[in-house]
């Protein structure tokens, strides 16, 4: 026995390393401020009424919305829409929404609907969020587009989406408008950026006609929503759409949120590969010539949808443990490039998702039938939006940096309330896989304080515990499990104490620091 620690302690101690972090203690010019709902949701449409329940919430989707509220003082945003909102019509007939079911497939298990016909309970169903969601839509028949403007309004006009505290905050026409290519009456060759904004216009002004968006302080438009990233004046782009004038009318005059599509990778990425630091920064500081045009006319940019792999993630990649990593150092990175809200792509049964609201008889992986039905769950992505709900807080004025760490397996940041640091996040980006029979790799990590003295001796801690980069199940966010049947934590919260001259930061681990 006695021989067994000896040995262990002596491989902790070679793959031991040390690292010092500078961490300024008042909060540096320019420090963006982060929303709390800076981790928000995009919903495949064709599921809507799945996530919100119809006659009744969603009770497991309303607690771990609750989760995140509990931590910022707001639950996430939901944006409506995706793939199926192209393929959406409204019937007043219909009581909530009917699908035609595309053919499952082992890669695509629970694939978008081949078209949605909504009625007004549709939209009227946002009543069962917890406050604070918007909502948008699109569809390219204007007769539709009417129609579907119109029931929003009724939902979010009624006394029953008061009450529930649930506003409507953008309306988006056209999803991923720069990808129709040569479909439903499309020809790539004369659909330019040009003709894009020509039908927005017109469009958005019949939306606008039926008072769903107003210039008031009510709903705005959100788009364009490309999938592509193109910087040119005569492309699909922020500087595309600002050249082609989309602004300069009453209705492009409410565009006030520019939304941009974008995946780190597709299909047959390793986790390995996501994961890595640079490729993190790469993925987003890409996007920063057209933030820069955006932010020069006042608005706002967002990713609308995102998240890691497109067409509902890569298995053992986008659902696993390490994918955690990932999703914390992303949604964090992402406002340091000017990026002020990220809206994470869910479908139902989707791969990446970080909530499953409701039980899959379907195995989200391969498609197979399931003889035991999968309930309600979250998936590791998840946890880094508990991670990033408690790094920000409920202020609503919480700044962050990124730390300047030299290792290009650790990234950090620093959050600030009233210019004052009270919290910093570090992320272990090497990956450790249960079985690989290596033992897990640990940092030990020096904090030093940039412009004064800063804490001495002993600040507390919380870790996000990953069992291992490819677990499905089992992490423990400060000593809680959010893999309960009813979404709530279970457990107490554990706050470990640490010297601020040596703070373990494990392989596939983040830790929050509070000062
Ligand atoms: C790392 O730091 C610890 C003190 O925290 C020290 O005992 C150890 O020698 C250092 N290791 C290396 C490799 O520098
Ligand atoms: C859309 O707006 C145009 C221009 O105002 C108008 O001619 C047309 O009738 C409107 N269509 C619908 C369905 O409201
Ligand atoms: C457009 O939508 C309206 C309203 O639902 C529907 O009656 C009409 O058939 C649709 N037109 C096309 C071309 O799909
Ligand atoms: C697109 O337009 C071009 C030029 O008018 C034409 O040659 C081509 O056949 C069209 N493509 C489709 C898919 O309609
Ligand atoms: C984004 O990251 C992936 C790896 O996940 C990498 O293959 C790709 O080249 C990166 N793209 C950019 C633009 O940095
Ligand atoms: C799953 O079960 C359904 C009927 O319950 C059947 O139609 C389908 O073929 C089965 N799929 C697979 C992949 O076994």
């Amino acid at each position: 026995m006695l021989l067994i620690l000896a040995v262990l302690s002596v491989l902790s101690a070679v793959h031991a390393q040390n690292l010092t972090v500078s961490v300024p203690l008042s909060s540096p010019s320019g420090a963006p401020t982060l929303s709390g709902t800076l981790f928000s949701l995009s919903i495949e449409q064709d599921g809507w009424t799945d996530w919100a329940g119809t006659h009744a919430p969603n009770t497991y989707l309303v607690n771990v919305l609750d989760n995140l509220k509990q931590r910022t003082g707001q639950p996430p945003w939901f944006r409506i829409g995706a793939d199926s909102e192209d393929r959406t019509n409204f019937n007043p007939a219909v009581e909530f929404s009917q699908t035609v079911s595309s053919v499952p497939s082992v890669a695509t298990p629970y694939p978008e609907a081949a078209a949605v016909v909504v009625g007004d309970g549709f939209y009227q169903v946002a009543e069962h969020l917890p406050t604070g969601p918007g909502v948008n839509l699109r569809s390219k028949n204007v007769t539709a587009v009417v129609l579907e403007a119109a029931a929003i309004k009724k939902a979010f006009d009624s006394e029953a989406m008061k009450a529930a505290g649930v506003t409507l905050k953008f309306v988006e026409v056209g999803n991923e408008p720069d990808d129709y290519g040569n479909d439903a009456g499309y020809n790539s060759s004369t659909w330019n950026v040009e003709a894009f904004v020509a039908q927005w216009t017109a469009f958005a002004g019949n939306v606008s006609d039926t008072g769903v968006v107003n210039a008031g302080s009510g709903p705005k438009f959100f788009g364009p929503s490309f999938a592509g990233i193109s910087h040119t004046a005569t492309s699909f782009s922020a500087l595309g759409v600002f050249t082609q004038g989309i602004l300069n009318t009453p209705q492009g005059s409410l565009l006030r949120t520019f939304s941009q599509h974008h995946y780190q990778c597709g299909a047959g990425e390793i986790l390995t590969d996501i994961v890595v630091k640079a490729n993190i920064r790469s993925n987003l500081t890409q996007l920063a010539p057209d933030i820069a045009v955006v932010q020069s006319h006042g608005m706002d940019y967002v990713l609308g949808e995102t998240n890691s792999c497109f067409s509902h993630g890569v298995p053992g990649t986008s659902n696993v443990g390490g994918i955690a990593i990932w999703t914390l150092d992303y949604l964090l990175f992402a406002p340091q490039v000017g990026i002020s809200r990220a809206f994470f792509h869910q479908g139902i049964g989707y791969k990446y998702n970080a909530i499953q609201p409701v039980t899959l008889t379907r195995s989200p992986i391969d498609g197979s039938n399931l003889t035991t039905p999968l309930p309600p769950h979250v998936q590791p992505a998840y946890h880094a939006a508990l991670v990033a709900a408690e790094a920000i807080g409920s202020s609503g004025t919480t700044t962050s940096v990124e730390l300047d760490i030299d290792d290009n397996t650790v990234s950090g940041y620093a959050f600030y309330d009233q210019g004052v640091l009270k919290r910093a996040v570090l992320i272990n980006h090497n990956m450790f896989f249960a079985d690989s029979g290596v033992p897990r790799g640990v940092k030990n990590i020096a904090v030093d304080f940039i412009g004064g003295k800063g804490p001495k001796g002993e600040i507390g801690v919380k870790r996000l515990f990953i069992p291992s980069a490819d677990a499905t199940t089992g992490l423990l966010w400060a000593g809680q499990s959010f893999d309960g049947a009813d979404g709530k934590p279970s457990g107490k919260v554990v706050v470990d104490s640490t010297s601020v001259n040596s703070v373990a930061l494990h392989d596939t681990e983040i830790i929050l620091l509070l000062f």
